[in-house]
C-alpha cells in the first residue's frame, strides 16, 4: 500500500514535470530572432528532451533490475526457510562494486604478495600494479575520438574548421547587420528623413533619378515636364521633407506621380537627396533651365536659433558684480 502511494506521487511528479517541459518549448522558440536561430533553439530543445527521457529509462531500468533482484532473493529465502535451513543471505558484490573492480584493477591488500616486486628500500616495497584500466579506457576514447575528428573534419569536410566558423559568424552579422540597414531605411518618412550626401546615397540617387526621373526633369535638373530644381524656386517647399513627401506622394493632378510603390523609403531619401544638388548649378546641355516656378526657399540654419546670444562674463564684468 505504502509503495503504491509512493510510486503514484513519483508518476504525479514525473507528469509535471514533463507538462512544465513541454509548454516552456513555445517559450523558447520565441525567444529566437530568425527563422534559423528559432530552428536551431527547437534542435537543442528536442536534443534536451530526448536525453531527458534516455536518463529516464536508464533510471527505470535500474529500478526494475533492483525490484527483480529483490523478488529474487526473497523466493530464495522462503526456498531455504521451506527447506527448514537458516537463511544467511550471500553477498554477492553490487554492480557499483563489479564496475569500480574492473575500472581499477586494484588487488586487495590480502593478495598483494603476488604483486609485490622483490625490491626492497629500507622496507619500502614496489607493488607492480597494473595501469588503472579506466585510465586506459580514457585514452583508447581519446585515439577513436581523434579518429572520428580526423574523418568529420578533414576528410568529409563534414563541418567547418575553426577559420571557417569565424567566417560563418562573420558573414551571418554582416547579413544581420545588412537587414537592420534595410529595416532602418524602411523607417525613414517625410518627418524623420535627413539630407545626406554620401557617396552611396548620392550614386543611388543619380541611378534612380537617370532611370526614372529624367524623362520630366532633364537630365541636369533643367525641368521638361516638371519643374527644374537648379534655381531656389520649389512649388511645394525646398526642404529635404518636403522634396520627400512629393516624392512619396506625388501631385497626380499635375503629373507628377506618386512613387511610394515603387521606391523604398530609403530610395525616396537617396534621389531626393541627389536632387537637392542641383539648387545652384549651370546646366549646360540644354542650357536654359526652365524658368522659376512657386517660391524662393531660403533654407534654415540647423545651428542658428531664434534665442539672443548670450553674453560671455568677461573677467572685467565679474568683478563688477563682485564689488557691488
Ligand atoms: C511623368 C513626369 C514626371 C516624372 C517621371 C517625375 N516627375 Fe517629379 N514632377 C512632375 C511634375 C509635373 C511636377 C510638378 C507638380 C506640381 O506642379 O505640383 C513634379 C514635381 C516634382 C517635385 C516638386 C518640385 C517643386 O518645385 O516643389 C519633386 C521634388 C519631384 N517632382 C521629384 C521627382 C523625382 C525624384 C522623380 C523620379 C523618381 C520624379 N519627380 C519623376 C513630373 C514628373
Amino acid at each position: 500500500m505504502l509503495f503504491s502511494n509512493i510510486k503514484a506521487k513519483w508518476i504525479k511528479r514525473a507528469f509535471i514535470m514533463f507538462l512544465s517541459f513541454v509548454l516552456t518549448i513555445p517559450a523558447f522558440a520565441q525567444s529566437g530572432e530568425s527563422a534559423s536561430s528559432n530552428l536551431e533553439t527547437m534542435l537543442i530543445v528536442v536534443l534536451i528532451f530526448v536525453l531527458i527521457v534516455a536518463i529516464l529509462i536508464l533510471i527505470i531500468g535500474l529500478y526494475l533490475v533492483s525490484i527483480i533482484r529483490m523478488i529474487l532473493l526473497e523466493d530464495k529465502k522462503q526456498k531455504v526457510l521451506a527447506e527448514g535451513k537458516e537463511f544467511v543471505p550471500e553477498l554477492e558484490p553490487s554492480l557499483w562494486n563489479k564496475l569500480m573492480h574492473k575500472a581499477t584493477d586494484s588487488v586487495s591488500i590480502e593478495e598483494e604478495e603476488t604483486v609485490m616486486l622483490d625490491h626492497d628500500y629500507d622496507g619500502i616495497h614496489e607493488l607492480d600494479n597494473h595501469l588503472p584500466p579506466w585510465w586506459k579506457w580514457l585514452f583508447y576514447v581519446t585515439i577513436i575520438w581523434g579518429f572520428i575528428y580526423y574523418l568529420v573534419y578533414h576528410v568529409f569536410d563534414a563541418l567547418p574548421l575553426m577559420q571557417e566558423e569565424y567566417d560563418i559568424v562573420m558573414e551571418d552579422a554582416r547579413v544581420a547587420r545588412e537587414e537592420m540597414m534595410a529595416l532602418e531605411g524602411n523607417n525613414i518618412d517625410e518627418n524623420n528623413v535627413e539630407f545626406s550626401d554620401a557617396a552611396d546615397v548620392m550614386a543611388n540617387g543619380k541611378a534612380i533619378y537617370d532611370r526614372e526621373c529624367v524623362a520630366c526633369h532633364a537630365p541636369e535638373g533643367q525641368g521638361l515636364i516638371g519643374p527644374n530644381f537648379t534655381d531656389k524656386y520649389w512649388i511645394h517647399g525646398g526642404s529635404i521633407n518636403d522634396i520627400f513627401k512629393i516624392i512619396k506622394y506625388g501631385v497626380p493632378q499635375k503629373g507628377m506621380i506618386s512613387w511610394q510603390s515603387k521606391l523604398t523609403p530609403s530610395d525616396m531619401r537617396d534621389v531626393g537627396s541627389f536632387i537637392m544638388t542641383f539648387v545652384g548649378t549651370t546646366p549646360q546641355n540644354p542650357p536654359a533651365p526652365k524658368g522659376p516656378e512657386g517660391e524662393e526657399y531660403i533654407p534654415v540654419d540647423q545651428n542658428q536659433t531664434s534665442e539672443e546670444p548670450v553674453e560671455q562674463p568677461t573677467t572685467d564684468t565679474l568683478k563688477v558684480a563682485m564689488n557691488k
